[in-house]
């Protein structure tokens, strides 16, 4: 059965997108089987990956309206062993059509449900807690919480965690926060270091020991269509996200035995 984990927090610009591309390349390039699902309508990790919008169809909306899983709808990607399933352009425009849809909150899980042979399915989340966000959630067994290592980085957590805790009680008992990752970290500003000790007394084991630097080749990637450990493997960032999926795998383990 494949492990699904949602890359989520409803804040933009925390390293959500950065993190579902880097984390998926680095899992399968430890031989897993990965399917990455952009569920956000602005469709970077698309993008990111290189899927150019003319390739996008079928995508997740065409899912979400059908309300069923078709292989069509899985795209191979650079990648080896990952493949992905495109946020196409009518994506914005689910969040309005599942409103009607009933068990509405179960539509990406059903999907999910059907797809098989993949050792770990990420989803991207938008930046919002809206339907896609809620379907995402309720799909999964787990989330990845990213969180830019600045001063209001805790502020709107609080939301996160309150959503997670009614999506358990009302949908998804099982879900589980997969841990927090501090991504943007600069070792030289004192303010980053003050946030990461804020964090982690906060959250204690919750936190992952591997922090993301803020690193310009991680940024520079995506305008190339390339996962950052495609395009510079020796980059800082590209290292990081080895370091996270090498402790994502370990933790793994240690649940399993
Ligand atoms: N480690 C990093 N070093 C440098 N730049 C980064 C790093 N991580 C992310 N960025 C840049 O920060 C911006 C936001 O990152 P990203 O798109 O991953 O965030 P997001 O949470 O997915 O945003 P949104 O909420 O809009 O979906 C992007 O321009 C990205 O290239
Ligand atoms: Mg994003």
């Amino acid at each position: 059965m494949s492990k699904i984990i949602s890359v989520a927090n409803q804040k933009g610009g925390v390293g959500k997108t950065t993190t579902s591309i880097n984390l998926a390349t680095s899992l399968s390039a430890v031989d897993k089987k990965i399917l990455l699902v952009d569920a956000d309508p602005q469709g970077n990790a698309s993008t990111g990956m290189g899927i150019s919008y003319d390739n996008r169809d079928p995508g997740l909306y065409d899912l979400i309206v059908n309300r069923e899983h078709d292989e069509k709808a899985i795209k191979k990607t650079i990648v080896p062993g990952l493949d992905i399933i495109t946020a196409n352009t009518n994506l914005a425009a689910s969040e309005i059509e599942l409103v009607g849809v009933e068990k509405r909150e179960f539509v990406i899980s059903n999907i999910l449900s059907e797809t098989k042979g993949y050792d770990f399915v990420l989803i991207d989340c938008p930046p919002a807690l809206g339907l896609l966000t809620i379907n995402s959630l309720v799909a999964s067994h787990s989330v990845i919480v990213p969180l830019q290592s600045e001063f209001f980085a805790l502020e709107g957590i609080s939301s996160l965690v309150n959503s997670i805790k009614l999506i358990k009680e009302n949908f998804n008992p099982g879900l589980a926060i997969e841990g927090i990752l501090l991504t943007m970290v600069d070792k030289r500003n004192s303010l980053s270091s003050l946030v990461e000790n804020d964090v982690r007394d906060h959250f204690g084991e919750t936190v992952y020991k591997t922090t993301i630097p803020r690193n310009v080749k991680v940024s520079e990637a995506p305008s190339h269509g390339k996962p950052a450990i495609l395009y510079d493997v020796n980059s800082a960032g590209s290292m990081a996200y080895i370091g996270l999926a090498r402790e994502i795998i370990k933790k793994q383990g240690a649940v399993n035995e």
